[in-house]
This record gives C-alpha cells, sequence and structure tokens, in this order.
C-alpha cells in the first residue's frame, strides 16, 4: 500500500466506524459512533438521517485526533439502499431514512409485477423493496413531493461538501441505472414514477468530489463506494476470482465478473462494483437479510448474551438436535426473493435447548450462503475454490466452521477486520494520486484463520436439503396464504 494517510469512513446500518490508514503503519486512528434504525411492526425500519451524518462526524474526528499523522484526503462507504428526501437548499432532511431493510415498498414493487423482467435486463435488479428506487417511489406517493429523494450518501456528500453526486456502484443499486451504459435509465425512472426527478451526478468512485472541513482540517473528499463493493474490493484485489462474504447485519456475498454486465441466471443481483478512472468493473451479489440480527433476535429472546456468547452455547451441543431454522425474519433475498416468507423453527422437542437452536441459527444462516456461493458459481461458469470471509460475526468459529462444513469449501477469514473501510480507503488514495494502481492502493489480503470442511460431502447435502425442503414449504405456504 503506498500514498499519504487517508481517512476511510464506513457509514453502517447500526454504525459508523472511521480508520485512519497509513501506507507504512497500518490503521493509526479508530473512531466508531452508534446509530440506532428502528424497528417497527410491518417490516418498517426507519432512522434519523441526521444521527447517519453525525455519527460519521464523530466516528471521522475522533479516528483523526488518534492518529498523529495528517491526512491527505477522505474516503465515505455507505449503506447503498437507504434513501431519504431532503431539501437541496438548505440541506435539511424532509422525511427519515427508510433503512434498505425497510420493507413497507412491496406495494410499489406489485405493482411492476409486468415490468420485473424488462426492469431486471435493464438494470440487473430485481423488483423488491430491498432496492432504492421502490422506497423512493414509496416517499413520493405517501411522504412528501417536496425537495429531492436519494440515497443517504447523497446527501451525506451534500452535507460534507455541497456537492450533489453519487458514484456509478451506488446508483447502481438503486434499480434505476442502465446497468450497459451506467447513466440514469429513462425508462426505470418512469416506470417507478420518478420522471422528472432530479437526479444526483453519477460519478467515479474515485473522482474528488470537493471539500469537507467537518472533521476540522478541509480535506478533499475523493472516494465514494457502497460498503459491500468496497469490502469486495479489499478482498479480490489480488485475486479477482475470489468471493468474498461479510458476516454483518445481513450477509453478503459478492463476486468480480470483469469490465461487461454478467446478467445473473440464477437470481443473484448483476451490478456495478466500481468505476474507477472512467473503468467499470462489474459483481454478482446475493444477500442473506438477517444475520446479526437473528443473533439479536435469539440475545432478545434470552438464548444466548449475545453473539459472543454463540460459540460456548452452540459447542455444548454436538448438533442442532434435528431442529431447522429458517431465519427469514425479513424475507428471503436473492436466489427466492420472496419477501413475502417470514423465517420458521421446526423439529422442535421438549429435549431442544439453547444450543440446538444456535446451531440451527448457525447452520440456517449458512445454508443461505451456500445457495448463493452456488448461483455465482453457475453464473460465473466456474466453481468457487474458497471463500473469503470479513465482518463482525467472522468471530464466531462455529459459524465459520459451519459455514465451512455446509459449503464444502474452505473458508478463509480476513485477518484485517473492516474491509469496508479498507476498501474505501483505497478508493480515496486513488481518488488523491490518480498515478496509483489498484494493487498499490489496496493493502495486501491475508487470511487469520482457515477453516476446512470437517464433515463429508453426504452429509453436507442431507442438511442442505433439510434446509431447502423447509424453504419450498414456506415458500409454498405463503404463496397460499397470499
Ligand atoms: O445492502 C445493505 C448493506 O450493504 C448494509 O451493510 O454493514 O450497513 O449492515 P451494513
Amino acid at each position: 500500500m503506498t500514498g499519504g494517510a487517508v481517512l476511510a469512513v464506513d457509514q453502517g446500518t447500526s454504525g459508523t466506524k472511521a480508520l485512519v490508514l497509513c501506507p507504512e503503519r497500518g490503521v493509526i486512528g479508530t473512531g466508531t459512533a452508534p446509530v440506532r434504525p428502528r424497528h417497527l411492526p410491518g417490516g418498517l425500519v426507519e432512522v434519523d438521517p441526521r444521527e447517519l451524518y453525525d455519527s460519521v462526524v464523530i466516528a471521522g474526528r475522533a479516528a483523526l485526533a488518534e492518529a498523529d499523522t495528517p491526512v491527505v484526503a477522505v474516503g465515505l462507504a455507505n449503506q447503498g439502499e437507504t434513501v431519504l428526501a431532503w431539501d437541496p437548499a438548505t440541506g435539511e432532511p424532509l422525511t427519515d431514512a427508510l433503512v434498505w431493510q425497510d420493507r413497507r415498498a412491496a406495494s410499489v414493487c406489485a405493482g411492476l409485477d409486468a415490468h420485473a423482467e424488462e426492469l431486471r435486463r435493464l438494470t440487473g435488479l430485481p423488483v423488491d423493496p430491498y432496492f432504492a428506487a421502490p422506497k423512493m417511489a414509496w416517499i413520493r406517493r405517501h411522504a412528501t413531493g417536496a425537495g429531492v429523494v436519494t440515497t443517504s450518501d447523497a446527501w451525506l456528500v451534500h452535507r460534507l461538501t455541497g456537492a450533489f453526486v453519487t458514484d456509478a456502484a451506488t446508483a447502481g443499486r438503486t434499480g434505476l441505472l442502465d446497468l450497459d451504459t451506467v447513466t440514469w435509465s429513462e425508462t426505470a425512472l418512469d416506470l417507478y414514477g420518478l420522471g422528472g426527478e432530479s437526479l444526483p451526478r453519477v460519478v467515479d468512485c474515485d473522482t474528488p468530489v470537493g471539500t469537507t472541513t467537518a472533521f476540522g482540517p478541509a480535506l478533499p473528499l475523493t472516494g465514494l463506494l457502497v460498503d459491500q463493493q468496497a469490502a469486495l474490493l479489499t478482498q479480490s484485489a489480488d485475486d479477482p476470482a475470489a468471493a468474498k462474504c461479510t458476516y454483518g447485519t445481513g450477509a453478503f456475498l459478492l463476486a468480480q465478473t470483469g469490465p461487461e454486465p454478467r446478467r445473473a441466471a440464477s437470481g443473484l443481483v448483476s451490478c456495478v462494483a466500481w468505476r474507477l478512472g472512467g473503468s467499470v468493473t462489474h459483481c454478482l451479489d446475493g444477500q442473506v437479510y438477517t444475520v446479526a440480527s437473528a443473533v439479536r433476535w435469539l440475545t432478545d429472546l434470552g438464548v444466548i448474551s449475545g453473539a459472543a456468547e454463540l460459540d460456548a452455547v452452540g459447542g455444548a451441543v454436538p448438533d442442532s438436535g434435528g431442529v431447522t431454522f429458517v431465519p427469514a425474519f425479513a424475507g428471503l433475498a436473492a436466489p427466492w426473493w420472496r419477501g413475502d416468507v417470514r423465517g420458521s423453527l421446526t423439529g422442535l422437542g421438549l429435549d431442544t435447548g439453547p444450543g440446538h437452536l444456535v446451531r440451527a441459527l448457525c447452520e440456517g444462516i449458512a445454508a443461505q450462503v451456500v445457495e448463493l456461493a452456488a448461483a455465482a458459481a453457475s453464473d460465473r461458469g466456474a466453481p468457487l475454490t474458497a471463500l473469503r470471509a470479513d465482518g463482525g460475526l467472522t468471530r464466531s468459529a462455529l459459524l465459520m466452521q459451519t459455514q465451512a462444513d455446509l459449503l464444502q469449501l474452505p473458508v478463509e477469514v480476513a485477518s484485517l477486520p473492516d474491509a469496508t473501510a479498507l476498501g474505501v480507503g483505497a478508493v480515496a488514495r486513488l481518488g488523491h494520486h490518480p498515478g496509483l494502481t489498484l494493487r498499490e492502493a489496496v493493502p495486501e489480503w491475508k487470511p487469520s484463520a482457515v477453516y476446512e470442511p470437517r464433515i463429508p460431502a453426504d452429509e453436507a447435502a442431507e442438511r442442505l436439503g433439510r434446509f431447502r425442503a423447509e424453504v419450498s414449504a414456506l415458500v409454498e405456504r405463503s404463496a397460499g396464504a397470499g
């Protein structure tokens, strides 16, 4: 890694983490600030946008205060599909931010059934409330017609610098970006009822977009990227064939596909990984909506005291005791795209204990990631050889071992946590030093642990079969209920 020290800010769902990254000494400053989204009945998840902005400033200032070296540039990673309406004249929010997990735009999506295939071909994204466009349309229909309605990054960047921009990768999470031209699609805008909206200019991820004094000194903002793509950048810069999965609030498996979009036949999302110096790299992306959120659910029920207890409680029993857990608390994303499905716990007996529930949850998460990995391999036409993993829940050896067992492949856990901040830091460095290569900007990727499969393939297939049968039953029941 070369170039000057940069401030890398990862604005995520439940908090903001900022790092000062020095090419010679690695992380020399860290700051964090929590964000508290509200989970409301009906699948609503919202947050006060001011909390997002304040958390960026608090975390960024704390990281700079800890570092003993001035930084040359700032990078900002964002949540991707979280949207709000705001007043471009004052910068004030006009609505709460609808968080990516929010399901209220299902009604908008239902009205677009007849155009779902056309939109998928055009934008690479299915019509699902997860993405930004349905939420933007919902805000326009039900909340306000005033101001602009954008993803959270555009608002944060405006607050920081005054610019009205979004990067190509974040624009690709809306459902409004033409996948071939990487420009806003009039057709998609019209279909979502958003024709005539004032949209941010789509810029390269490594474009200097302006100067901010929010962190103290005047600093250029030279890196913008969606969090998952930033984590992919960190984990595949040395090996574009590597697939990564981040285990956070949700789990997100991404794999690069090169300079041309690869339309996914298997249910994955096809989108922009990044556009650097005018060159686009595309990727495939699959999601498990509730991972840390599912662990929090077990915690709230008192089954465990928190994620740190997963291994101790799950390790007290040899297996899930016949319990199957489909943790679809907010519906099923790729490859099923069934937001209407809800989670299930089956196979319970009077002997079922906390350990069985923990193991069943780990299997339920890991089985969904297996489906995503299989879909990515089939769309790329080449089997995965390993999975690179990052995110807070990689600290659970039980989850990582379960993942390796069900995937029947090694799972390599990143030695450097915060792959997202490292990725957007690298982009900021590229934006500040345009002569650098990607390999020079990104820290070397090394695993801290490698989990090899410990069960035979037929046992993995049997466990996956049980999970798939339960998912099919849920999908059928939900269709019947609808
Ligand atoms: O698509 C949403 C995802 O990128 C959010 O990630 O880390 O904020 O939970 P995180």
